[in-house]
């Protein structure tokens, strides 16, 4: 069985003006299914241009980027769009989440996406604020949420439609420690039983040791792919 995800050769190169930004030099990876990988790098290292490109929000310049064997940079922007929506979800630093809804509101709009059944966008909605330990703050709009709760929410959010791959972009970037350690378990949870591919992207070298794998990027390429054996729970990280 080939691995969930394979981009072989990929650049991408924007244009800017007369020069040109080589963000991306030749990158080759592959994840299997339900690995739990951190992508480490400086500023600038290419990391949010490699999740863009699995995350179908942007095309590589020169390469493919294989999901489940089939290259979504040869997509139609409808299929695309369809792929994003099915198949994917993101995180991000600033979480995101629609301030005019409530907790479950966010993660049911998402649900809508794709099933109109409403008993079956409830149901999901519980099981997912339940996963990420929110069954209670269902009715809290996200101004009335902490910011871990505002992420774990996102997070839910991400997971409604049982993506194959969750991609987050510094999720704990905008957080203090300990909100950041609940939220790195809540996705490593989520990854265990939901089977869900993590692709967690940060700067913060203090996250490795909770991931599978740990892949460094520097100027465009991959300096260094490393397993680990034994990840630490992400409670006993300290940064
Ligand atoms: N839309 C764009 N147009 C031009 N250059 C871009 C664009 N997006 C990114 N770049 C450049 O490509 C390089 C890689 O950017 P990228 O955003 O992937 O870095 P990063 O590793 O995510 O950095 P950070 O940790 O600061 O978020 C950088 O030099 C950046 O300036
Ligand atoms: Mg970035």
């Amino acid at each position: 069985m080939s691995a969930l995800i394979q981009l072989q050769h990929v650049t991408k190169t924007y244009p800017m003006g007369e020069v040109e930004v080589h963000a991306l030099r030749g990158l080759d990876l592959e994840v299997p299914r339900g690995q739990f990988v951190v992508l480490l790098g400086p500023s600038g290292s290419g990391k949010t241009t490699t999740l863009n490109l699995i995350g179908g929000l942007d095309r590589p310049t020169e390469g493919a980027v294989l999901v489940e064997g089939e290259d979504i940079a040869q997509y139609s922007e409808r299929r695309l769009t369809a792929y994003r929506a099915r198949k994917v979800g993101f995180v991000f630093q600033f979480f995101n989440l629609i301030p005019t809804l409530t907790a479950a509101e966010n993660i049911a709009f998402a649900l809508e996406l794709t099933t109109k059944d409403r008993a079956v966008v409830r149901q999901r909605t519980e099981e997912l604020l339940a996963l990420v330990g929110l069954s209670d703050r269902g009715d809290h709009f996200p101004s009335q949420l902490s910011g871990g709760e505002q992420q774990r929410v996102a997070i839910a959010r991400a997971l409604a439609n049982h993506p194959a791959i969750l991609l987050a972009d510094e999720p704990t970037g905008n957080l203090d420690v300990e909100t950041g350690r609940q939220v790195l378990q809540a996705l490593r949870e989520l990854n265990q039983k939901e089977g869900v591919t993590v692709v967690l992207v940060t700067h913060n070298t203090a996250i490795a040791p909770m991931a599978d794998r740990v892949v460094r990027l520097h100027s465009g390429v991959i300096a260094s792919d490393e397993y680990n054996p034994h990840p630490v729970p992400a409670a006993e990280l300290n940064w």
